[in-house]
């Protein structure tokens, strides 16, 4: 596919990987995802933001092939998926130079091997001359590494956020077009990438509200042309609001974990309390961060296997406490034999997670009437919680 023009003398391209499906070797991508880069050509430079990972580097070469030469590449956040074909450029555009910003510079030093003097460190808020054009380059860490920069269009009014409000999603449309498969797609993303730096991802939305923006133009995902969509999205995201939403992970080998989840799931959903059930050794974990980042309570379901939680339970919590969802309330549900220190191990696992632990309920062999009596009260636990909240 050619570049398409988003604005006079504006080019996106890059590439479309609508076969990928899994990304960091771990999440899965549904709908596969792009690698988006934007060609500008002013009255004086020519630039390019970004590149794509390198595996589709010959689609962005034959996007290339009439644009003679560049002057600079701008590299928005150093990870390969965007950096990674920038070493075959500047090869075939040995004039040109790149520009990152400080810790950028070091990154793509390190990881992709680009000799420093070819790289330009730019500072937060400093502007680049296209001549007609100007660049501004706005420092916003941590979405998702450190180094990360947006640059802004003020000419144009338009925002290039690289994985900043991007969403993994392979289309043909150049704008949003479908918003409710753009929002889980972002949603999954935010879910996965963006998550634990909630706090930090607040700090640079208020930055943000200082400009006038017309489009968003993100790295992975369509163009947003009414950017207000995924801006008010990611206030909800990142607000400190928690819904009636009770997550339930679990893996069951024999069938009596899984029983005490239909329990407890049924129980909650009579009290009007939504619930989300993972078995997790079918379930994609990205499904189950979209669900954590709204939710209030979580509870992980899992057998006794050599004295502590399932291996997969035990992924399921450290995932989720690397994510660090904005969760109030956890407990712990599930079966045992003859000895279990479950509880212990899953509670030392979720340090991030700033959360009340409700009563765990666990059971020997398979639950019986004194066992749901149990889950019923912590039903009732998490009833009175969500009221407390004024979520229920
Ligand atoms: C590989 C394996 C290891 C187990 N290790 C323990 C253990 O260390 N302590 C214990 O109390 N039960 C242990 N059990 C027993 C299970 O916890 C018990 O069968 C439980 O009821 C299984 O729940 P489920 O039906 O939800 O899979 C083990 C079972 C298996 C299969």
């Amino acid at each position: 596919m050619k570049m398409r023009e988003i604005k006079k003398n504006i080019f996106k391209g890059g590439a479309i990987d609508w076969d990928r499906r899994l990304f960091d070797s771990l999440i899965p991508l549904p709908d596969g995802t792009s690698y988006n880069a934007y060609l500008i050509k002013g009255s004086e430079k020519t630039v390019l933001l970004d590149s794509v990972d390198p595996a589709m580097t010959h689609i962005l070469l034959e996007q290339l092939k009439t644009v003679s030469h560049l002057d600079y590449i701008i590299s928005h956040h150093a990870e390969q998926d965007h950096s990674g074909s920038i070493p075959v450029l500047i090869e075939k555009y040995p004039g040109a130079k790149v520009i990152a910003s400080e810790k950028g510079k070091g990154m793509l030093v390190d990881h992709l091997c680009i000799p420093e003097d070819k790289i330009i460190a730019f500072k937060d808020g400093e502007t680049l001359s296209l001549g007609d054009r100007t660049i501004k380059v706005i420092s916003t860490p941590w979405v998702h590494w450190p180094e990360t920069i947006s640059t802004y269009i003020p000419e144009d009014e338009i925002l290039f956020s690289c994985d900043f409000f991007g969403s993994h999603l392979a289309t043909s449309e150049l704008y949003v077009d479908d918003t409710s498969q753009v929002y889980e797609a972002a949603k999954r993303y935010y879910a996965e990438i963006m998550m634990p730096f909630r706090t930090i991802i607040k700090k640079n939305l208020e930055k943000l509200s200082g400009y006038s923006i017309k489009m968003i133009a993100p790295s992975h995902g369509p163009v947003y042309n009414e950017p207000d969509f995924i801006i008010d999205a990611y206030k909800d995201w990142i607000s400190d609001k928690v819904k009636n939403l009770v997550v339930i992970p679990y893996v069951s080998m024999h069938g009596s974990t899984q029983r005490m989840v239909e329990y407890i799931n049924h129980s909650l959903a009579e009290k009007n309390i939504e619930v989300r059930q993972f078995n997790l050794p079918v379930t994609d974990l990205g499904k189950l961060a979209i669900s954590l980042v709204d939710a209030a309570t979580i509870i992980i379901g899992t057998p006794t296997v050599h004295v502590g939680p399932h291996p997969v339970a035990l992924n399921a919590a450290n995932l989720t406490n690397a994510l660090r969802p904005k969760l109030q309330f956890a407990s712990i549900i599930g079966s045992y034999g003859w000895n279990s220190k479950m509880v212990e191990k899953i509670s030392d696992m979720i340090p991030n997670l700033k959360v009340e632990i409700l009563e765990p309920v666990l059971c020997r062999g398979y639950p019986r009437e004194q066992d749901f009596d149990k889950l019923e009260n912590l039903a009732r636990s998490i009833e009175t919680r969500h009221k407390q909240l004024n979520i229920l």
